[in-house]
C-alpha cells in the first residue's frame, strides 16, 4: 500500500500551528491590567495615580500619546527619574501603553 507520507507531513504542521495559535495570545496569561500592576504600580499606584509625596507622575493624567507611552517605557526616556524594564518584551510594552491609555485614563 502507498503511504501518503506527504498527508502525515502535513497533520503534524497542522498540529503544530494550531496548538501555537492557543497559546500564543496569553503571553504568560498577562494582559495590560496584571503587567501595569507588575511593572508600574510600585511607583504609580495601581489606580495609575502617581505618588505626589515621591515626586512620581500620575501615569493616567499623562498627556502622552499611546505611542509616546510606549516609547517611554520601551525605549527609556533621557535625564528621566523613571527607570526603564531592560526584560520587558515589545508585546508586554505595548499593552501596557494601551491599557494606560486607553483604559486608566477613562477611569
Ligand atoms: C521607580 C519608579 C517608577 C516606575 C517603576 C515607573 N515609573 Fe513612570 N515615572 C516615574 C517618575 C519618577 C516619572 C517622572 C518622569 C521623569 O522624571 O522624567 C515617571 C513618568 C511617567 C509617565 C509620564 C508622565 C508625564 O505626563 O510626563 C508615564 C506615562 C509613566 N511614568 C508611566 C509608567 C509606566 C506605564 C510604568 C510601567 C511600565 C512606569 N511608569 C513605571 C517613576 C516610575
Amino acid at each position: 500500500m502507498k503511504t501518503p507520507r506527504h498527508y502525515s507531513v502535513a497533520m503534524v504542521i497542522v498540529a503544530i500551528t494550531g496548538l501555537s495559535a492557543c497559546t500564543e495570545p496569553e503571553t504568560g496569561g498577562r494582559n495590560g491590567e496584571q503587567l501595569f500592576l507588575k511593572y508600574c504600580a510600585s511607583c504609580h499606584k495601581s489606580s495609575g495615580g502617581g505618588n505626589f509625596l515621591k515626586g512620581v507622575p500620575s501615569a493616567k493624567h499623562t498627556r502622552l500619546t499611546e505611542k509616546q507611552i510606549l516609547q517611554l517605557i520601551y525605549y527609556g526616556r533621557t535625564h528621566s527619574r523613571m527607570p526603564t524594564f531592560p526584560r520587558m518584551k515589545l508585546d508586554e510594552a505595548k499593552m501596557i501603553a494601551g491599557y494606560v491609555s486607553n483604559q486608566l485614563r477613562r477611569n
